[in-house]
Parts: C-alpha cells; structure tokens; sequence
C-alpha cells in the first residue's frame, strides 16, 4: 500500500500548479452519457481513480469507453440497450455510482431499474431518500430488495414538481437527468447551484436538453425527444485548486494556480483575504502570497457559494498554523473533522464539539506518522506534514488518489520534498 514520506518545513515552494478537470464534474457527465444514442466525448477529464470506477460502471452497463490520457480526453459509446442493474461492487467503493439511478430511470422509465445503495461512508450517513422523493415526483415508483433499490415508472416520467427539503448535490444532478425525457415540464426549487451542476446543465442544455433556470435555485426541466452531439469540456477542479492554493498559504510561499475560474472559489477566496495573504486573481488563474501578519477566522461550511466542505480539510490545516483561536462550523456532513485526529498528532490544537472546531494555532508543527481515512483528509494531512518539522509519513494514500490527479509530481514539481514508497 502506497505512502509518502513528506519531509517539511517546506520553504522550497514555488512555482506554478496546472490544475485538472473536475471530478465531481466529470463523473455526473459520465453518468449522463447513458441518455445519450450516440457518441460522448468529454475534454479536461481529471484520470483519477473515482474516473476509472466509473469507467467499469459504464462498461458493466454494456457502452464502451475509451480513455486518451494524453489529449486528456474520453469517448463514451452507448450500445442501443444498457443493462438495468448496477452493481454493490461499484457502487460500494464510490458512491458517486448514485448517479447512474437518474439517467437509466430518464432513459427507461418503464423498465425495472436495479441500483445497489451505497450506505454510509467515511463522512457519516449519505442517504439517497431525496433522490427517491424526486423519482416519485415525476410518477416512478422504488422499493428496496436486499439492499437494492428498484425503481420504475410503469406508465412513463411526467413532469409535475419537486422542492428539495436541502440542497443535495448529487440529487440535483440525478432528478434533472431523470427529467431530460419526461412527458411535459418538470420544475425544481432549492436545487443545487455548485459549479459542477451547472457545468452538467450546460452540457445538456448544449445537447439540446430544455433546462432553463426560473430563479437562483429553481428550473424548469421540459422533456426533449433525443440528447445529440455530446461534447464538453470538464470545468477546473475548484477542490484541487484550493488544495494547492493551501500549499502557499501554509508554507507562506508565492504560489500560481492555473486552469480555474476564481468565481468558482469566492467564499473561499474570501476568507485567505480575510486571514491576510494577499490573492491576485486573473479570469483563469489565481496566485496566493503572504506580505502581512496572519489573524484566525471564523467560518462556516455551506452549499454553494458558500465555503464548499470539501475545501474545510485544508483550512482546517492551514489555521492549525496561524496564531490566534479560529473556529470552523461544519454544515454538510455529520463527520467531517476526521483531519483534526491527525494534525494533533502533528502538535495542532484543535478541539471538536459536535459540528465545531476550535482551533488554537501553533507556531510550529512537528512531524508524526498519520493514516489518511478519506479523500479530502489526505491532503489536510499532507499540508499538516509540509508545514511540520521533519519527516511525516502518511499511510493510505490511496484515499487521495480517489480524487487528486497526479498527486504526487504536482507536489514535487512545486518544490515539496516528497517521496513515496510501497
Ligand atoms: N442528504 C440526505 N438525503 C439525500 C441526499 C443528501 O440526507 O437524499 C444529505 C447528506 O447525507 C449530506 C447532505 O445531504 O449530509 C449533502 O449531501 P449531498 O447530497 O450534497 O452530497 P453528495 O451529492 O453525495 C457531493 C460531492 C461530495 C461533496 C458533497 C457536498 C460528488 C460526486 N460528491 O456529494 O464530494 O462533499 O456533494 O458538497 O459530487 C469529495 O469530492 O470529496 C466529496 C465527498
């Protein structure tokens, strides 16, 4: 099993860091591609582990597909029929495979649909009842059967409308793919707004989808014939970019991130300001440098466009470092501070009462030997371990390769003193 040995302080960072395209925009694309007869061709696609199990989903469902990591690139070849059950296997390493539910009910509404739950998972309970209240809003049925859910709309999808009771990801993106064929007009309210949803949208919409936006939450879904000429171009990984933008921040080094959108990171763009390093944004790019002293924050987690959980791991590293009690509100998910057990070994000072963390910054962080425990947690910890005195090693590196692509020679290209080992 693969660790890396991480060897800090590192005051050698520097340099430049070419972000990829984003994984939780890539795999609902992926997932899409299932409405579609013909031919899907996906660019800037991020070839991280998560990508290659939704590949073998997408096969176990009978379309081929074709990886071209050089040109960054992936076709999607649907046969006329696709197989009507995914599998525990899948669904059990990545729960992303949810995402199939909505496009094979949208694409065979009147057949049985066969879906393996995905349970829990490191991040505590991620139940899939919204997806199956939107379901039902547009007529489909579901029951569960030895932990598969069965869902079908015997007399066809039929538009009506669904409020999601809170804003669910994933959920968005399965109902409007359920919806893409349904008879009439679907609408939706308190949907999610994240960057990866709306780059879904586009693609559809750009396929000749009817989705058009009625207020900042809400849309009205009209039901097409037929989805033609599927191509996209992935979004930049927001996640990846904070990730690397941490990297500066906590080393307090210049760092340059290209290949995203800084509209996509406002909150958290916001809050380095608000800590003091100093943020030169350009249309595709955004640098980070340190010229004043840094002061603790005060934040809260939240659907997009707040501060994205998925980017809190990395925060949580970085105010471990700077002098001062911060405090993190956690909004998402009901175990998300699994970091906090890690960087304490490091010497941080964090204390979690229910969904808070206090945070009590330290001057310095000393080396230890972690065990990572999910994807965000990975880089959390590979940050503590840059910034620590010595060398750290962090074992189950496999969680980070789930989602960051090329971990390794993007840390090494910026100058962090990195080796790994089997
Ligand atoms: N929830 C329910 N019922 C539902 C759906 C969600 O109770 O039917 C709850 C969840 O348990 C959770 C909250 O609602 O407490 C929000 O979950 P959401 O459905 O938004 O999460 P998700 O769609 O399963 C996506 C990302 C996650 C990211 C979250 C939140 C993908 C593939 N995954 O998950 O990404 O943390 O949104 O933004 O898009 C990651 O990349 O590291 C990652 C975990």
């Amino acid at each position: 099993m693969k660790r890396y040995i991480i060897k800090g302080p590192n005051n050698t960072v520097k340099g430049e860091v070419n972000i990829s395209g984003a994984k939780n925009s890539c795999l609902p694309l992926m997932a899409a591609s299932i409405l579609f007869k013909n031919k899907v061709i996906l660019k800037n696609v991020p070839f991280v582990k998560d990508v290659y199990t939704m590949k073998d989903l997408l096969i176990s469902l009978g379309a081929k597909v074709n990886f071209s990591e050089s040109k960054k690139m992936m076709t999607i070849i649907n046969k006329k029929k696709h197989k009507l059950i995914v599998p525990y296997k899948l669904v059990s390493t990545m729960r992303a495979g949810v995402l199939t539910m909505g496009p094979l009910l949208g694409r065979y509404p009147q057949k049985k649909i066969k879906v393996a739950l995905g349970g829990g998972c490191a991040l505590g309970v991620r139940d899939t009842n919204w997806h199956l209240a939107g379901f039902k809003s547009l007529g489909a049925i579901n029951s569960l059967d030895k932990g598969y859910v069965n869902i079908s709309a015997k007399k066809g999808l039929v538009g009506s409308k669904y409020k999601f009771p809170k804003v669910t990801v994933t959920g968005t993106s399965n109902i409007i793919m359920a919806a893409i064929f349904t008879k009439g007009t679907h609408y939706l309210k308190n949907i999610s707004i994240e960057p990866e949803v709306i780059d879904l949208i586009k693609f559809l919409n750009n396929s000749g989808a009817d989705i058009k936006f009625l207020g900042k939450r809400s849309i009205k879904i009209t039901g097409i014939k037929e989805l033609t000429n599927g191509t996209h171009n992935i979004i930049g990984d927001r996640i990846e970019a904070f990730s690397y933008l941490c990297v500066g921040a906590i080393t307090k080094r210049k760092l340059k991130i290209n290949n995203i959108n800084p509209v996509h990171l406002r909150s958290e763009i916001s809050v380095l300001k608000k800590i003091g390093y100093k943020i030169d944004k350009k249309p595709n790019s955004i640098k980070v440098s340190t010229n004043k002293k840094l002061i603790p924050v005060n934040i809260k987690t939240g659907p997009y466009p707040n501060f994205a959980t998925d980017n809190m791991p990395m925060l949580l590293a970085v105010l471990s470092t700077i002098q001062g009690k911060s405090q993190i509100q956690e909004t998402i998910f009901s175990n998300r501070f699994m970091a906090a057990a890690e960087l304490k070994r490091m010497g941080a000072k964090i204390s979690i009462k229910k969904n808070k963390a206090i945070i009590i910054g330290q001057k310095k962080l000393n080396s230890a030997d972690c065990i990572s425990s999910d994807l965000r947690t990975t880089f959390s910890i590979i940050l503590g371990a840059v910034a620590a005195n010595g060398s750290s090693t962090i074992s189950r590196i496999y969680h980070g390769l789930r989602g960051y692509y090329n971990l390794e020679s993007k840390l090494r290209k910026i100058g962090v003193k990195i080796v790994s080992k089997n």
